[in-house]
């Protein structure tokens, strides 16, 4: 069964957080047929100023969501108080995107649209009148005591009187997170420049001192696709007057234009708190909160009017640039608006906090596509009706497996993730980091504090450019898979338990074990497989952690092949490979189309036949909006004499430079 229902709970008073976000939510998805899923048993209840929602909920049930978490991605028994937030260490809820949004894997999910801070209890609230109570047990006989208890229902308050509550049912999790992400739009469709390789320069550096570095990095035989400049590029920043320091850069537009002509794309840092100095601030100032961040205005972006002023200020000052990295929108207690703050909007502080870093990529996103330009740009704070914005979600954390978790969350609430590398400790950690980030929504390098290059460590460097080598060859495989996102919801990167729903984590036996100062309760965790993701229809990732030259991988059902030698395996095994590789695995028929330095594709075939189907387009323009594309139909049989492939190319008013096509 698959299909979406809307639910009018309770007496909602304030506008939820589609609409507060400007997304337009696909409602023609909407089935208007009794929905046969917990709807009926779903309980709602006001106690004193929070609405409360209960939903039905088997205790053999997994649970996955709610925003984008860095230490785990199995949700049952955890509390998360969802509120945009950076990172502090904790998967509290307080998160960079705090997606009100979850999945079970019996089939179904639930959006909660509110914008206002809301509490997820994930099972573990036990009612004194539950029909179903969890037994009673004894800590001093019984050897399964636990400190979890298991609830019949998740619990979900907030402060108000009601939402709109969507429910989706799907035949998996991947069905029923894709129709989260049809819901809102369809996922992103990101320029083909913005797949390349990212670097970003020092805070200070000028037009000279940019100019110098891509001239370095091409001597290393390495090209920049996109190249960041951070807040110096503005005449002052924190607070930021969004307006370029023509000292540094005389004549912006001429710089950029000529970047551009040798295939370098630029990206200005900013944050959206505006100085005094800035040209728009006075015209702003009647729409901004009341109170200060970094000394700049907060512009209430829920009105049309602050929107208009930012998006005719951002147009001004331009200058060419392909896209925007949005910092600080997630916040810091201390650093963001209080919570009693006031908008002139008249919308809460917490509702504006929550909702803001989407507004922003909105804006910005339409500054391009009125022109008929896509852009692809970073941002710290996100959520619900994001997906169709094509923005990665980056912070200050920089812990190897915790990167990893990012990428296996945000698969499930509808946000890309940036495993972006800053430094390393050792040559071999350096590969590492570029091979993840080589295998994520973006490839960047951002070590504009250390000054670090490819080249930091001079015996690593040809491995660390084979990386990027690697990256641009799958351009079109990953360029597919963000249509894929597109038209059909599917993440482009995500954990194996969203496609094959029986690899959900073991509960960790070790885990388990009292000790009286790390577990004094012997509580039990779940381990999630995050060290291994899917990309795409067919390919498969399990990266080796710095340390590491060899691991454990565990391969879903069916025969797969190692991408790198072709040999066919299942099962669980044991995988070991020199430092250049990184472990990757195809799916039995999977086709990896690989962009050579020569326009032509070289399609890998795996296994005995198969059949895909590659999108293109022209890359960077929005002309894919009206249809302008091109079909390939690839297919393949293997026999005695080798592989056998075919292309038949559709074109829907584009053609493709993938003309010349061989199979292997
Ligand atoms: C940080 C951000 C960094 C860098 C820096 C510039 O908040 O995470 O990537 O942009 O600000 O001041």
């Amino acid at each position: 069964m698959k299909g979406i229902w809307k639910l009018r709970l309770g007496q909602p008073a304030e506008e939820g957080l589609l609409a507060l976000t400007g997304a337009c939510a696909n409602e023609s998805l909407l089935r208007s047929d009794a929905c046969p899923l917990c709807s009926a048993a779903i309980e709602c209840e006001q106690i004193r100023e929070r609405f409360v929602l209960r939903v039905p909920l088997d205790p053999a049930e997994r649970l996955y969501g709610l925003g984008l978490g860095f230490q785990s991605l199995t949700l049952n028994h955890s509390v998360r108080h969802l509120r945009t937030d950076h990172y502090g260490g904790r998967d509290n809820g307080r998160t960079h995107a705090p997606v009100p949004f979850y999945a079970s894997d019996a089939g179904y999910g639930i959006f909660v649209d509110t914008a206002e801070n809301i509490s997820f209890y994930m099972g573990g609230a036990v009612r004194t009148d539950a029909a179903v109570p969890p037994p009673e047990k004894n800590r001093g006989r019984d050897d399964d005591w636990r400190c979890d208890q298991d609830a019949r229902f998740v619990e979900i308050s907030f402060v108000g009187s009601g939402a709109e509550v969507y429910l989706f049912a799907g035949e998996s999790l991947r069905d029923t997170v894709a129709q989260f992400n049809l819901l809102c739009g369809g996922g992103c469709l990101p320029p083909k420049w913005g797949l390349g390789f990212w670097h970003r320069m020092h805070i200070r550096h000028d037009e000279a001192a940019v100019t110098a570095e891509l001239r370095e990095f091409a001597d290393h035989g390495l090209h920049v696709d996109v190249v960041g400049l951070e807040p110096g590029w503005q005449s002052n920043s924190y607070p930021c007057t969004l307006e370029w320091d023509r000292e540094r850069f005389a004549e912006p537009a001429a710089f950029v234009e000529k970047l551009r002509q040798s295939g370098t794309r630029v990206n200005l840092w900013e944050n959206s708190f505006i100085s005094r100095k800035s040209a728009v601030y006075s015209r702003l100032l009647p729409f901004c909160g009341s109170h200060q961040v970094w000394g700049g205005a907060v512009p209430d972006v829920t009105l049309p009017e602050a929107r208009e002023l930012l998006l005719r200020h951002h147009e001004e000052q331009r200058a060419g640039v392909s896209g925007y990295k949005v910092d600080e929108c997630d916040g810091y207690d201390g650093w963001l608006w209080p919570d009693h703050a006031c908008f002139p909007s008249g919308h809460s502080a917490t509702a504006i906090r929550n909702i803001f870093g989407v507004r922003l990529q909105r804006l910005l996103t339409g500054l391009f596509s009125k022109r008929g330009e896509r852009t692809y740009g970073l941002v710290r704070a996100s959520n619900a009706g994001a997906a169709p914005l094509p923005f990665c979600i980056y912070n200050d954390c920089y812990d190897f497996n915790q990167f990893l978790t990012g990428l296996a969350t945000a698969g499930f609430c509808g946000v890309l993730w940036v495993p972006e590398v800053r430094d390393a400790a050792t040559p071999e950690e350096w590969v590492r980091r570029f091979q993840l980030s080589a295998l994520s929504p973006m490839l960047m390098l951002n070590a504009w504090a250390s000054g670090a290059k490819p080249w930091k460590f001079p015996e690593v460097e040809s491995i660390v450019a084979d990386t990027i080598r690697l990256r641009r060859m799958l351009l079109p495989y990953l360029y597919n898979a963000f249509y894929t996102y597109r038209t059909e919801g599917v993440p482009p990167f995500r954990p194996l338990v969203m496609d094959y729903a029986a690899l959900r984590g073991a509960e960790d036996a070790a885990s388990g074990r009292l000790d009286d100062t790390d577990n004094p309760y012997e509580l039990c965790e779940v381990a999630d497989i995050v060290d291994q993701f899917l990309i795409g229809d067919c390919l498969m990732a399990a990266p080796m952690l710095p340390g590491q030259s060899e691991r454990d991988v565990i391969l879903p059902p069916g025969r797969w092949y190692d991408f790198h030698t072709g040999e066919p395996m299942s099962g669980s095994i044991r995988y070991a490979c020199p430092l250049e590789r990184i472990p990757l695995f195809v799916k039995e028929g999977g086709m990896i189309p690989l962009l050579q330095p020569d326009g032509s594709l070289l399609v890998r075939c795996f296994g005995a036949h198969g059949s895909c189907t590659l999108y293109d387009d022209d890359g960077e323009t929005t002309a894919y909006e009206n249809g302008c594309h091109a079909l390939l139909h690839l297919s393949f049989v293997r026999n005695e004499q080798g592989v056998h492939g075919t292309c038949t190319i559709e074109d829907h008013g584009w053609q493709t430079a993938y003309t010349n096509v061989i199979f292997h």
